[in-house]
């Protein structure tokens, strides 16, 4: 396996798989429009059920320069959005549209959508992973530090689907990752479980601790995400409170590796998870992060839209 055919979670690749991604999104930095016209003619529906600036815009442009057509529909606009069941609106969207990118809550909502849909399905955020962000993460890693394979992450605060994408693409990688997380906030046990065996076989390792100074030792990469994601502002205050010891600043960052880069998918809320120090300084690459969403995001759309055609 290697082009996968729907893109639910980074579990789906494996390394070849995930190394074809990161070359061919380089490739597609180098020269946007490289591949313009390749895929003119097809179309890509992109079902939103939760905000979004970078995962949104970037699939667009994305699409736009392969030639697709991107089409945006939010829940209000569809039927979905009136109670229609998800297979037959996937059943109905796959007759018009070479790929469906999902974002959405639950992870078993995407799964019965890829299930059903004759095209490709591609995970743009749900509550437990969020791929296509990893492999900009990753894309941004190597830009600066050359191979992935050991180098070495800190991930501090929620263990949310950031985290958990995260661990999965380092653990493939063969990268050490270590995650500092409240109790009652720790990433979920069987994809820990999932990727120490992968890291195991990569030379790579994940471990995971309540301790934020104890992660971020000799890290090369200090990574955060906020306290409260998209669907838990019924949480806000016990997320703020218990979170608070977890906070990204100066003095942890001081503890990791003089060469470690400050990480974040973004949005961010200064003062909370992470200091303005930090993320405005000069170990920040938070916007390179973002930035490497559109050749990331072209080059998934590429793998898994007509895959012959960029074999050819
Ligand atoms: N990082 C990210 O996915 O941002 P958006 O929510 O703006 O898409
Ligand atoms: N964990 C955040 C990521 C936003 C890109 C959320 O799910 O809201």
């Amino acid at each position: 396996m290697s082009a996968p055919s729907d893109f639910l979670r980074i579990a789906d690749l494996d390394r070849e798989g995930l190394d074809g991604l990161l070359d061919l999104a380089a490739g597609m930095k180098e020269r946007p429009t490289a591949m313009l016209g390749e895929r003119r003619g097809k179309t890509v529906g992109c079902y939103f059920n939760k905000p979004s600036t970078r995962t949104r815009v970037s699939f667009e442009a994305a699409a736009n320069r392969l030639g697709m057509l991107p089409i945006m529909l939010r829940p209000d606009e569809l039927q979905l959005g009136r109670g229609e069941p998800i297979a037959d609106t996937a059943r109905v969207l796959s007759s018009f549209v070479e790929a469906i990118v999902v974002r959405t809550f639950a992870q078993a909502d995407l799964e019965e959508m890829a299930a059903v849909a004759d095209v490709p399905v591609v995970n743009a955020l749900t509550d437990e992973h969020h791929p296509c962000q990893a492999l900009a993460d990753l894309l941004t890693l190597r830009e600066r530090f050359g191979a992935l394979a050991g180098l070495r992450l800190a991930y501090v605060g929620d263990g949310n689907n950031v985290a958990h994408s995260l661990i999965e693409a380092g653990a493939l990688a063969g990268m050490h990752i270590s995650l500092a997380c409240p109790t009652g906030y720790e990433p979920d046990p069987e994809i820990v479980a999932a990727a120490e065996a992968r890291a195991a076989v990569a030379e790579g390792s994940v471990r995971v601790t309540d301790d934020p100074a104890a992660a971020v030792e000799l890290a090369d990469a200090v990574y955060t995400d906020v306290w409260v994601s998209m669907g838990e502002d019924a949480e806000r205050e016990r997320r703020l409170r218990d979170l608070e010891p977890y906070r990204v600043d100066e003095a942890l960052m001081a503890g990791a590796a003089p060469r470690a880069v400050f990480m974040h998918c973004l949005p961010a809320h200064r003062g909370e998870e992470v200091t303005a120090t930090v993320i405005d300084g000069p170990a920040s690459v938070v916007f390179a992060q973002a930035a490497n969403r559109l050749p990331t995001e072209q080059a998934v759309l590429a793998t898994l839209v007509d895959p012959a055609a960029t074999a050819a």
